[in-house]
Parts: C-alpha cells; sequence; structure tokens
C-alpha cells in the first residue's frame, strides 16, 4: 500500500483519490460509460411513466439517497484546516516522541467544532470548542483530542451519555438547538457538583470565542511521557494562540449567529485564502511522576481540575501552522476521525477515568459514522508511517492484500511483516504497577467540586465578572423550573458569595439560606466586586 509521506503527499493522495471519479472529459455513469443526457428520465413517450430500465436515473437518485452519513454524536459541527508543526526541540528531555525532536516538522490536520449542536447549527453559541489534532508522524498518527477548556463536566466517562442528553435539545421538541440555556442542562449541573469548575468556564467570555485564531487548546488529561532512557513524567497540553485570547461579547455572538451563522469557519477559511495562517504555541506543563499522581495537592488524575501555572510553567515546545483550506469538506473534514488512543511511542495515557472510557468510545461510534472499519483507508485518516498489519476484509475494503497468512508467526507467507523491538520503535507500554479491589467509587480527593471554581472566579478581571454573572443570569433565566435555579444557585454559593447573590438577584430569587451568600444583600453585590484592570482598549 502506498503510503503518502508529507503534507503535500496527503494533499496529493487527496486529490488523487478524488480525481480518480472525476477524470475524462465526458460525463459517465459510475462504471464509466459516456452518457447523452442527465436531465432527463427514460420514459414511455414525453408524456409517459419512467422506466424501470432507466439505469443512469437509478443510479443518480440511489447515489444522492445515500450521500449523507450520521453526524457526529457530539461535536457534529466543526471546520477544519491542514497545516504543520514544528518542534522545537526542547521536549526531547522528557519524552521520546519523534515529532518533538528539534526542527522536526510534520504536517497536521486540526478540526475545531462546537460540542451540542447538530452540523447546521451556529458558530457563535455559547459552548465548549473541541480542538482536535491529528499529527502524520513518522512513528504512525498521534491524535491530540482536546477542547477550548482546560477541564471537563464530569470526572468519570461513564456520565458522558448522560451530560451529553442534559445537554443536547430536549427529545420532545428538539428545543433548544444549540445552547446551554434549558431545564435538563442546569438540573444536570445542580446534581453533578463536579460539573462546576467547568460550567464557571463555559459561562465564562471562554464560551463565545472570537475567532479559532484566537482561542486557547487543552489536552484536559494528565498525559505521562517516556524519554530514552524509559524516564518517566506526567505532562498537560497546551494550546497558546500567537494571535493571543480574544472572546466576544454576548451580544455580538447573538448577533452573529442570525447574520453568519459560519462566522468562524468562514473566518478561519478566508484568513487562509488571505495569507494570515492560524498559529499556536503546543505548551507542556511537566510534572514529576509519582505513585499517587498528585502535584501540590492536586489529582492529576481528575479531569475537572487545572494545574496553575503558577506551579507548573507551560514551556512551548513546538508551532502549529495552520495554512491550508480542505479541497472537500466531506472527504476531509468530516471524514476525519480522531481517537484519544491514536499515541506515539514515548506519550501515554494516565488512569484517569474520564481518558479511560474515551479510549473506548471513539473508535467505536466511527465504526457506525464511517460505516465499518476501513476508516483508517480513507486519505485523511491514512497514516504517513508505513502501514503493515493483519486486518483485512470488512465494509468497504479499498486494499488487495497479498499473501494467504494473515496471522504472525505463519510459515506460509514469504515476506512478513514482524514485530519490532522497542529499540527498532514499538509502543511498548510502561510496565506501570497497578492494583486494588474491583469497586465502582471515585477516590475522595475527586470529592472536591468547588475550590477551583473560586480559584477561576478569583482571576477573572471586574468585566470578566460581570460577564459571567450576566451569563449566569441569562442562561438560568431560560430554566422553567425555579428549583432547578435554586439548586444552582445553592452550588454557586460555595464558589462566591457575590457571584451568587448577583445572579440571584438577576433572576429575582433570594440569595440561598444557611450559605456563605446570606451574608450578603444582592443588591450590592455587583459594587462589591473590586475593580479590576477593565475591558482591554
Ligand atoms: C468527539 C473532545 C470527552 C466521546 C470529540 C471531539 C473532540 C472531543 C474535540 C471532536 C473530534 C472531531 O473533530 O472529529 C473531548 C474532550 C473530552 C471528551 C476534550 C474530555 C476531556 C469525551 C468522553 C467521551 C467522548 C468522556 C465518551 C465516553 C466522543 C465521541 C465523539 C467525540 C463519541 C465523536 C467522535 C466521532 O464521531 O468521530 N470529543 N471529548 N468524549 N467525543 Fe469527546
Amino acid at each position: 500500500r502506498e503510503q503518502p509521506e508529507s503534507a503535500e503527499a496527503t494533499s496529493n493522495a487527496t486529490v488523487g483519490r478524488s480525481g480518480e471519479g472525476q477524470r475524462g472529459d465526458y460525463l459517465t455513469t459510475a462504471q464509466g460509460v459516456r452518457l447523452p443526457d442527465t436531465d432527463h428520465s427514460l420514459k414511455a413517450g414525453p408524456r409517459g411513466p419512467s422506466l424501470m430500465e432507466d439505469f443512469h436515473l437509478r443510479e443518480k437518485i440511489t447515489h444522492f439517497d445515500h450521500e449523507r452519513i450520521p453526524e457526529r454524536v457530539v461535536h457534529a459541527r466543526g471546520a477544519a484546516a491542514h497545516g504543520t508543526f514544528r518542534a522545537h526541540g526542547n521536549a526531547s528531555s522528557v519524552t521520546k516522541a519523534g515529532f518533538l525532536e528539534r526542527g522536526r516538522e510534520t504536517p497536521v490536520f486540526v478540526r475545531f467544532s462546537t460540542v451540542l449542536g447538530s452540523r447546521g447549527s451556529a458558530d457563535t453559541v455559547r459552548d465548549v470548542r473541541g480542538f482536535a489534532v491529528k499529527f502524520y508522524t513518522d512513528e504512525g498518527n498521534f491524535d491530540l483530542v482536546g477542547n477550548n477548556m482546560p477541564v471537563f463536566f464530569i470526572q468519570d466517562g461513564i456520565k458522558f451519555p448522560d451530560v451529553i442528553h442534559a445537554g443536547k435539545p430536549h427529545p420532545d421538541r428538539e428545543i433548544p438547538q444549540a445552547q446551554t440555556a434549558h431545564d435538563t442542562f442546569w438540573d444536570f449541573v445542580s446534581l453533578h457538583t463536579e460539573a462546576t469548575h467547568h460550567v464557571m468556564w463555559a459561562m465564562s467570555d471562554r464560551g463565545i470565542p472570537r475567532s479559532y485564531r484566537t482561542m486557547e487548546g487543552f489536552g484536559v488529561h494528565t498525559f505521562r511521557l517516556v524519554n530514552a532512557e524509559g524516564e518517566t513524567s506526567l505532562v498537560k497540553f497546551h494550546w497558546k494562540p500567537v494571535a493571543g485570547v480574544h472572546s466576544l461579547v454576548w451580544e455580538e455572538a447573538q448577533i452573529a449567529a442570525g447574520v453568519d451563522p459560519d462566522f468562524h469557519r468562514r473566518d478561519m477559511a478566508d484568513g487562509i485564502d488571505a495569507g494570515a495562517p492560524l498559529e499556536y504555541e503546543l505548551g507542556m506543563q511537566v510534572m514529576p511522576d509519582s505513585e499517587d499522581e498528585m502535584f501540590e495537592g492536586i489529582d492529576l488524575l481528575d479531569p475537572t481540575k487545572i494545574v496553575p501555572e503558577e506551579l507548573a510553567e507551560v514551556q512551548l515546545v513546538g508551532r502549529l501552522t495552520l495554512d491550508r483550506n480542505p479541497t472537500n469538506y466531506f472527504a476531509e473534514t468530516e471524514q476525519v476521525a480522531f481517537h484519544t488512543g491514536n499515541l506515539v511511542p514515548g506519550i501515554e495515557v494516565t488512569d484517569d477515568p474520564l481518558m479511560q472510557a474515551r479510549l473506548f468510545s471513539y473508535l467505536d461510534t466511527q465504526l457506525t459514522r464511517l460505516g465499518g472499519p476501513n476508516f483508517t483507508q480513507l486519505p485523511i485518516n491514512c497514516p504517513h508511517a508505513a502501514v503493515n498489519d493483519n486486518l483485512r476484509d470488512g465494509m468497504h475494503q479499498t486494499l488487495i492484500h497479498q499473501g494467504q497468512a494473515p496471522y504472525l508467526p505463519n510459515s506460509v507467507d514469504d515476506a512478513l511483516p514482524t514485530t519490532a523491538t522497542e529499540a527498532e520503535g514499538a509502543y511498548v507500554h510502561r510496565p506501570i504497577e497497578v492494583s486494588g479491589p474491583k469497586i465502582r467509587a471515585n477516590p475522595v480527593s475527586f470529592d472536591d467540586h468547588f475550590s477551583q471554581a473560586t480559584l477561576f472566579w478569583k482571576s477573572l478581571s471586574r468585566i470578566e465578572k460581570i460577564h459571567e454573572i450576566e451569563a449566569f443570569t441569562f442562561e438560568l433565566g431560560k430554566c422553567f423550573s425555579q428549583t432547578i435555579q435554586a439548586r444552582v444557585l445553592q452550588s454557586l454559593a460555595q464558589v462566591d458569595a457575590e457571584l451568587c447573590a448577583a445572579v440571584a438577584e438577576g433572576l429575582g430569587l433570594p440569595a440561598p439560606l444557611g450559605t456563605p451568600a446570606e451574608d450578603v444583600t444582592p443588591s450590592a453585590a455587583l459594587s462589591q466586586i473590586p475593580p479590576g484592570p477593565g475591558p482591554i482598549a
């Protein structure tokens, strides 16, 4: 099987394959038969019924009938771009991953997305944004499937179907389409206080980014790095936009959603066409590997927690440049398949229970979405590293495999692939000790649901705090149930009394009793927020 070797090669492979269906000067059927007319079906007389015999009519309509594939169960709306990742080389002391060696250039494909809306929803809704990067490295594909917020709603992936059911449109009327503003979402959040930190981010200006080029990205989970000596460390990945972090204000976001629902994808595509690539630095917070996987009192396996940059500096290890638009949305952006299990030697996952479920989910959903197990043969998913697997047959097989014995060892075929040693580049898992009773429970350290939500609130400037209060008030104001609103207020009281009181006032509800908020006069709450640096001029 021919493997493309560079970004250009991917492009050529893509064009080459699509070109295969578009060779020749004449319009043909899928079988290559030239057509005299594609506007009139074959009929029994000009006014007669169409004939079953019309193979062109049937082929054209049948193919059209099957043009759509299921949209992604989450992150359905997205836009993507090709580019290159160039490593600075300073990460080699902590990881042996080849694509992080000094000066190494690796082709990438990046898809940005919203989480909850359908494929046709608007770009500027308040939501989390996906930031998924596929590195076509010489050692195989590495996917860093991240978001624009560093924490997640839930701590255990077994709750993922629940949080998504709560956030997606209501099943009766399919309203609302792509906003977090409804009863089920807030019901979930108020009953799962672990979601509080994430909701603080979602209700902040981070929930309505100005542009993909001004958005941070985060790997969220803690990963384990392995260097050439076999030494390990724990790491959190960041993407830092070279253009800085910018958001819309809510009024702009709402107007853009109506006036130009394609606001973000248009901005990216037009910018690239105009010669203004999107640029990001890949950053790493490196923490020592330890048996308890804690750092400065923070449980590194808890995806609702960040490691503050004051405690572990974000070191920049390479630059991502997105400078080429896809030529075909369906072939590339729609068919790309990211998977957290696509790892390369030098990068391993940890036992974060959210990550553990993701490792199962992506491949599983893609079997349905992309129609069977052979989607790695699609040009956009095809590794640039040489592939020689013993996987055979299946729906949409496009390869003609050679030989008779796709198993190892065998004594039948002459040309056999052999397994590699670690020195030859094999992905060998670190022999990390795992033990413990079988139990459905979280560690006690996962019980802290509010301290980092408070930390986040305290980090905001005055204007950002006002935006946060307005966002909570607006979104919670869409809830029909006062019981749910009151439960959310109780969580907010645990975060910050002023925040809680101001939102309560906006909703026309009393701040909850028996919480720190009882000491705060709601009307005074906003004025109690100390003046910050104010809006950026
Ligand atoms: C899709 C990120 C948690 C299941 C995606 C995408 C991103 C993403 C960026 C879009 C990929 C694309 O552009 O094609 C994240 C992050 C998570 C998270 C950062 C938490 C830190 C989860 C969990 C599950 C899950 C816990 C399930 C247990 C899925 C599925 C898709 C998806 C099924 C659709 C994939 C496809 O159809 O190709 N996720 N996700 N995600 N995610 Fe997640």
